[in-house]
């Protein structure tokens, strides 16, 4: 099976789909593997590397497109329209990308009218058996790591207690907001740095997780008790309950040195948790890491893809995290998108086992239409 890497063509995006490794065990697994020329590049994969993997280098993007059954992306097309990359792929091909397709609706009529499966990579199921097909969670990881060492960087002050002959500093102190995958891993990596974490979260679950990192947990019991739905997802809280967290929180910042914050409602913009009275309760020089500002920020002073002052304190809006960390995040969504062929396509032939959850959460488009519901429902003006 004949499987086409293709260059991102996003501003600033530096990752690539597939790294020369795992180029190696597909081959090794009965693909043949065609890279664009120079995709890898700027993730530190050069075209010779490939080739040695065993893969073939083609001169372009249409040459891809043209001889590969299954496409391999990061970022799905940006949009939908005529001229867009999404109108580009061929007839009965297949691809597999990010595509949130509910964000996305016009892409995904596009990928549908002409006839292309896709399989969106944000709808891995958070199960055990596709644990290492989460790109999603990959992404957090790296997003949280790249957090932390952002807030280290941008303030003033040292991480770590240092007992020098100047005298004793104290240890910076870290507020994380939101304990999920990025914000676990935010306090991983400021722990490590030497830094004293508290950390709070809507949902009762992550309480032991954050005290196994060596975090305090800061508990807010009533916005905890209505903050969580059924499944164990966070929802969003009435107007009073909101008032209330505002103030917890507000009352932590003004503590601390830092507040790297991550809060997510799936399938919502970012909720508003600090305002901009709050930014200023904190100390100047203190800094704030938005790692929701994709999403809008956690923050009302964030500047999504800026670093602004407000009030003395740092803001930041990074959106650049991953291309920032492009090696590392490549070959984490390679693993993640290797192990999803491997299931879709074993021995690689492509059977399409809709009673596997993997495949059936991830399709999205088949044979001229959208199939996944969500999407489509959306799409009809149902939801
Ligand atoms: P997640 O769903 O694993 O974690 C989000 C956490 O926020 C959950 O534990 C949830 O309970 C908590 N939460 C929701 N509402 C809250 C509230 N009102 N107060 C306190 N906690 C609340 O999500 P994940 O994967 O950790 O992502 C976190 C953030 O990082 C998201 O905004 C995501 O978009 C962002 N991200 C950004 C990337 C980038 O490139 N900039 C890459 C990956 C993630």
């Amino acid at each position: 099976m004949q499987l086409g890497v293709l260059a991102e063509r996003a501003e600033g995006e530096k990752r690539v789909a597939l790294t020369p490794d795992c180029a190696k065990i597909l081959k090794g697994k009965g693909f043949s593997v065609l890279v664009e020329m120079g995709a890898g590049e700027r993730a530190g994969f050069t075209d010779a590397a490939y080739q040695e993997a065993g893969a073939e280098i083609a001169p372009n993007g249409a040459a891809v497109i043209a001889a590969a059954e299954i496409v391999l992306k990061v970022l799905g097309p940006a949009d939908g329209s005529a001229s867009s990359e999404a109108a580009g792929f061929r007839e009965g091909s297949t691809l597999i990308s990010f595509l949130f397709p509910a964000s996305n609706l016009e892409t995904v009529q596009t990928l549908a009218s002409r006839k292309v499966t896709s399989f969106a990579m944000d709808l891995i199921p958070r199960i055990t058996r596709a644990q290492s097909m989460d790109a999603l969670s990959s992404m957090s990881t790296i997003a949280g790591y790249r957090g932390a060492l952002l807030g280290a960087e941008h303030l003033p002050k040292f991480f770590p207690m240092f007992m020098t002959a100047a005298g004793t500093i104290p240890p910076a102190k870290v507020f994380v907001i939101g304990a999920g995958v990025a914000g676990l891993q935010a306090i991983a990596t400021c722990k490590r740095l030497g830094a004293i974490v508290e950390a709070f979260d809507v949902r009762p679950a992550v309480k032991e997780q954050v005290e196994s990192l060596g975090a305090r947990f800061a508990e807010m019991p009533h916005v905890m008790d209505e903050a969580e739905d059924a499944s164990g997802y966070a929802k969003e809280v009435s107007g009073d309950t909101h008032a209330l967290e505002l103030e917890f929180i507000g009352s932590r910042m003004a503590k601390c040195d830092v507040v790297i914050t991550t809060a997510l409602i799936p399938g919502k913009p970012a909720p508003t948790l600090i305002t901009k009275a709050m930014v200023h309760r904190m100390a100047r020089g203190s800094v704030i890491v938005d790692l929701a500002a994709t999403n809008g920020g956690n923050c009302e002073a964030t500047v999504p893809g800026q670093t602004v002052v407000e009030g003395g304190v740092t803001v930041v809006g990074s959106t650049s995290l991953l291309s920032d960390m492009a090696s590392d995040a490549s070959r984490m969504y390679s693993r993640n998108i290797m192990e999803f062929l491997l299931n879709l396509a074993p021995e690689g032939v492509m059977g399409l086992n809709m009673e596997d959850p993997i495949i059936h959460d991830t399709l999205v488009t088949r044979d001229g239409a959208v199939v996944h519901e969500p999407t489509r429902l959306r799409l009809e003006g149902k939801r």
